[in-house]
């Protein structure tokens, strides 16, 4: 059986969402449905972020606003470049150690996805995995995700799909349809691959996967795709590649700003910059103004000097240990961790102790 409803939560934008085979659950809606669909608290809209973060000294973009339906192709495409190791690296990761891992994760697993994307390594495990119980993919990416579930309901005919639009950084419920067997389910996991969690700095992502901890419960397990720090000329040309795909998807940010929060950035004004960090083992990615420019931002107008930066994203890159700490303080214990060759990206798989 497969679920065709695509519930909808924190506030993702549901433009084209008339497909027959989807229905969207939000509002009163969700409230008929058993679903808590949380509407933002005064002060914590995305307008009220992203104002927010262009106010501060150092302006600043949450990077969740990459992925309109045009930066998740972007993302995907830059997943194909030679010098993006992190997707190649994870993906055969995944596919030697697919055995293993579905051995450790058993039978009957309901398996939640955070970010899922275009599901790409999920279908390794979903082959691999014996008589998963259902799969729910959580992506804040809308469209993106109905096209993944679609084809996701192709190419596994008898496995259960409830998937979720929501930002995962907000408070959301899971669909209705799959709350209750969710709680029940003797084995419950999050995958989380993608090193999405270097997204986060560190004290967030800790807050991040106690949440986690909290959904899955003792004894219920968290696998995630976790960066490596390394050679920083690896990290910036996987982060400013030849063919200037990572600095597009960097300024369709501000497309997207322009198109569906009101504001006037001059996007050929701006310029793609990816720092490596060694103090904080990360990389920044900026958009650098190449001119003195005002910008209106949600009624507001924002002044940027020649050579100042949005910061629009962190990829915190970890060592064993340093993941292992912050996972434990998120009450995680480490059970199995897997490692290419070259030592470039982990697999982690946790327990809520
Ligand atoms: C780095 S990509 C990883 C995609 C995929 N998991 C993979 O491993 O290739 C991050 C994914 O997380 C989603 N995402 C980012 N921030 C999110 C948020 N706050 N809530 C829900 N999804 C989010 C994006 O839309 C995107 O699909």
């Amino acid at each position: 059986m497969v679920d065709s409803t695509i519930a909808n939560a924190g506030g993702i934008s549901r433009s084209d969402w008339t497909s027959d085979e989807f229905k969207i659950i939000s509002g009163a809606n969700a409230a008929a449905n058993g679903l808590s669909a949380p509407s933002p608290s005064p002060g914590d809209s995305t307008m009220d972020e992203i104002v927010r973060g262009l106010s501060g000294r150092q302006k600043k973009l949450p990077s969740k606003l990459f992925y309109d339906e045009r930066g998740s192709q972007l993302f995907d495409d830059i997943c194909n470049l030679s010098e993006y190791y992190v997707t190649r690296t994870e993906t055969a990761l995944m596919e030697s150690y697919a055995d293993e891992i579905a051995a450790e994760l058993g039978a009957g697993a309901m398996l939640i996805e955070y970010g899922s994307g275009s599901s790409t390594k999920t279908r390794v495990l979903l082959s691999h995995l014996d008589r998963p119980a259902g799969y729910v993919p959580i992506d804040i990416s809308a469209e993106h995700l109905i096209k993944t579930v679609r084809a996701l309901k192709r190419e596994y005919p008898g496995l259960e799909i409830h998937p979720l639009a929501a930002d995962f950084t907000r408070p959301f419920a899971l669909p209705a349809s799959v709350n209750g067997s969710f709680s029940e389910n003797p084995n419950r996991v999050i995958y989380f691959p993608g090193s999405t969690i270097g997204n986060f700095e560190k004290h967030e992502a800790t807050d991040l996967m106690r949440g986690m901890a909290s959904i899955v419960k003792k004894g219920g397990r968290l696998l995630i795709g976790v960066d490596l720090d390394k050679d920083p000329e690896v990290l910036q040309r996987a982060y400013d590649d030849s063919l200037g795909v990572t600095a597009e998807f960097n300024r369709n940010i501000l497309v997207r700003l322009n198109r569906e929060f009101g504001c006037n950035f001059d996007v050929d004004q701006f310029e793609h910059r990816a720092i490596y960090d060694a103090q904080h083992s990360r990389v920044e990615m900026h958009l650098v103004s190449l001119v003195p420019q005002t910008a209106t931002v949600c009624g507001k107008t924002v002044t940027f000097e020649i050579g100042e930066t949005i910061l629009t994203e962190y990829s915190h890159k970890y060592t064993i240990s340093t993941f292992t700490e912050i996972a434990e303080q998120a009450g995680f214990q480490s059970r199995r961790v897997w490692m290419d060759p070259e030592e470039l990206f982990s697999i982690h798989l946790l327990e809520v102790a």
